[in-house]
């Protein structure tokens, strides 16, 4: 088959959402988008893990440390799925990561931001995980069969992290004055970054419209931001908090809450390297990963001696 006519059966496959397997024919945009969205996605799971993990040490209960210890097992899990999924598109891991170290790979601009009290380790489960989850929900239909079967699983694991958030923020709503203030005040540095998280407006996406066209995106960076806002609204109405947004209003008309103006310059800050933990975040990353050096090399040794034993 020439160029064309493999490019039209790619369309067709796509228009008939047929799942696209790594040793089908794809175009080279298409796999160059996906390896950029899959292996940002993994390395957010990872440097996800940093933030929370501050706060296993610290946990008020030994059932909330059994939580958040879970949790950020659960992320590191996901990124070693998504790793794995972006592997099929013909990459190295190494590569992958050797570009996060290097600060040339972006991952979520959520992931810069300093949890700095307790009630931090609620709002993140309860907003961040979230936003995932409505930002990856629609990723399990994703058009690249490898990328929508490993969020499957991460999604069913998403939905006990925002859970178990929500819950610890519930507590604290229902706690002394203090807990509530503290709540308050972690719903106050999170709410504003974690609308950050769907991305740049429609208008100003520069890929939304090749990852809509190609269904590795079902819906647009907009509408999953004004989904996210609508459904958690609500949700801070029955903890008694307030959500620190003085546009923030009911449209009975759009059947959507109206909302104020993302701070643009913030979010471009911080995904060019500029925000408040940036660089705590990649100094940590890159040290786990060269003290990880010795595991890599066992596992590695242990794998060939096993596959010398068995050809023996
Ligand atoms: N943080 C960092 N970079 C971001 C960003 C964010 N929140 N939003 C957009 N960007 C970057 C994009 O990567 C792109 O830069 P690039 O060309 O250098 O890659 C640029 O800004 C333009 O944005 P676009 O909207 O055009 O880019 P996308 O079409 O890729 O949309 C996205 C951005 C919505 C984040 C999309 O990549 C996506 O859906 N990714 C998969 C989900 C994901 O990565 N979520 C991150 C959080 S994971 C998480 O929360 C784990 C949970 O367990 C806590």
């Amino acid at each position: 088959m020439n160029t064309e006519s493999l490019e039209k059966h790619f369309n067709d496959k796509i228009e008939e959402d047929i799942r696209i397997e790594p040793k089908d024919w794809m175009p080279e945009k298409y796999r160059k988008t996906l390896i950029r969205q899959i292996s940002q996605h993994a390395h957010s799971e990872i440097v996800g893990m940093l933030p929370e993990a501050n706060w296993i040490t610290r946990a008020p209960t030994l059932r909330r440390k059994a939580a958040a210890l879970a949790k950020v097992q659960d992320e590191a899990g996901h990124g070693l799925y998504l790793y794995s999924a972006c592997e099929t598109l013909g990459v190295e891991r190494d590569d992958l990561l050797a570009d996060l170290h290097s600060g040339k790979a972006k991952y979520s601009s959520i992931f810069n931001y300093p949890t700095l009290t307790w009630a931090d380790m609620g709002a993140i489960g309860w907003l961040v995980d979230g936003a995932a989850i409505m930002n990856q929900v629609p990723l399990c239909r994703a058009s690249y069969g490898p990328y929508a079967r490993a969020m499957v699983r991460i999604c069913k694991e998403e939905s006990f992290h925002q859970r178990q958030g929500y819950e610890i923020m519930l507590t604290l709503c229902k706690g002394s004055e203090e807990q509530k203030n503290m709540a308050q005040d972690a719903l106050n540095r999170w709410w504003w970054p974690s609308l950050m998280m769907f991305g740049p407006t429609d208008k100003d996406s520069k890929h939304t419209a090749d990852s809509m066209r190609w269904g590795i995106k079902r819906f647009t960076n907009d509408e999953l931001r004004q989904k996210f806002v609508d459904v958690t609204v609500p949700q801070a109405d029955i903890l008694g908090l307030t959500v620190p947004d003085k546009d923030l209003k009911w449209n009975e008309e759009s059947g959507h809450y109206d909302f104020g103006e993302i701070n643009w310059e913030e979010f471009y800050n911080v995904i060019s390297g500029n925000g408040p933990c940036n660089r705590e975040r990649l100094e940590a990353r890159r040290n786990a990963h060269d003290k990880g050096e010795w595991v890599r090399e066992a596992a590695q040794a242990y794998a060939e001696k096993k596959s010398r034993n068995k050809a023996a």
